[in-house]
């Protein structure tokens, strides 16, 4: 069944996006539009929120666009308490809004820090589902929930400690919640990425010390074995085929599917610390001899 098809059952529903103004969730909001669904968006960027409504209601959809940041518990009620005046039930909630930045748990942690980050990667998603279930309960027609999860929550993410253990927390919440919604036809699932250029990936990498400008730098044949070394398929999934995993989780072609994760990351969840390293080592854990007196031995 084509793409085109998952739209047929979509058309009038209505969906709600937590950071979906931007990026990866700007992807998602505009995907859901085409398929018909209306939108109800908070997003912390202000600017983003507003340009997004008019894209959205060209699309022919209601939409509501707020600007709000989940880490502030009351303006995400308030975003929420203007969703159920306005739309009569919801069938759908994506968590997308998440992220952290890399340090080593001991030198750069403190409690303020943790409860942030604990709070835009966990605790909002357990308060939206709290309080979008009841709406989608009103349709009587079941519904999907997608939270967005990261490699990060299936390895020893060094320099992500806080934000690898609130996603794998995710990870779990969301397999509990679709066993006790299954009967209900509400299912949940997760989507995990990896390194997809987003506007927050691009910026969170771009302040580690200058990273992207020294990959700009960097030869295009440099660039490219980057790539091809870390990425079974060789170049990272953009945002586009994000938004596409979610259209297939909230549509029926997933219907038998619920707690589980889809990894769209080009394989580097399948190749678990596999690398292909150059000079024709192949994959492995560790390059080969040959490698390995070129990286280290310098006489
Ligand atoms: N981009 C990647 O490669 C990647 C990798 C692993 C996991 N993820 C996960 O995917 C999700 C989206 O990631 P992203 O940051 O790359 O996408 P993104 O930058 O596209 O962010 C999506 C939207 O969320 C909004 N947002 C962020 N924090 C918010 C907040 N506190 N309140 C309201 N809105 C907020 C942003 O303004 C943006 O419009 C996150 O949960 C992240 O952990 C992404």
């Amino acid at each position: 069944m084509s793409m085109q098809h998952a739209h047929v059952g979509l058309a009038g529903k209505t969906a709600i996006l937590i950071g979906g103004a931007g990026g990866i969730g700007r992807a998602i909001a505009l995907k859901l539009a085409e398929a018909g669904v209306n939108i109800a968006s908070c997003d912390k960027d202000g600017d983003a929120a507003a340009a997004i409504l008019p894209e959205l209601e060209a699309l022919g959809v209601a939409v509501l666009s707020v600007h709000a940041d989940v880490c502030d518990a009351p303006a995400l009620g308030a975003f929420l308490d203007q969703v159920e005046a306005r739309f009569d039930c919801v069938d759908i909630l994506v968590n997308v809004a998440g992220g952290t930045n890399r340090g080593t748990f001991v030198e750069t942690s403190s409690p303020e820090s943790d409860a942030a980050i604990i709070r835009l990667n966990y605790g909002y998603v357990l308060e939206t589902v709290r309080r979008v279930v009841p709406l989608i309960r009103k349709g009587g027609a079941g519904g999907a929930i997608v939270n967005f999860t990261t490699i990060e929550a299936h390895r020893g993410a060094a320099g992500y400690a806080v934000y690898a253990g609130a996603k794998a927390a995710v990870t779990n919440f969301t397999r509990a919640l679709a066993v006790e919604l299954g009967k209900e036809r509400i299912r949940v699932n997760i989507v995990a990425p990896d390194a997809s250029p987003s506007v927050g990936y691009t910026r969170r990498k771009g302040a580690e010390e200058g990273r992207m400008a020294k990959f700009a730098a960097l030869s295009p044949e440099a660039r490219v074995g980057q790539a091809k070394m870390y990425m079974p398929q060789g170049e990272a999934p953009g945002i586009e085929d994000l938004a596409n995993t979610v259209l297939f989780l909230v549509s029926d072609l997933s219907r038998c599917m619920t707690g589980q994760t889809l990894h769209v990351d080009g394989g580097t969840s399948a190749s678990l610390g596999f690398i292909d390293w150059p000079f024709g080592d192949g994959y492995g854990p560790a390059p080969q001899p040959e490698t390995l007196h070129r990286l280290f031995d310098h006489d």
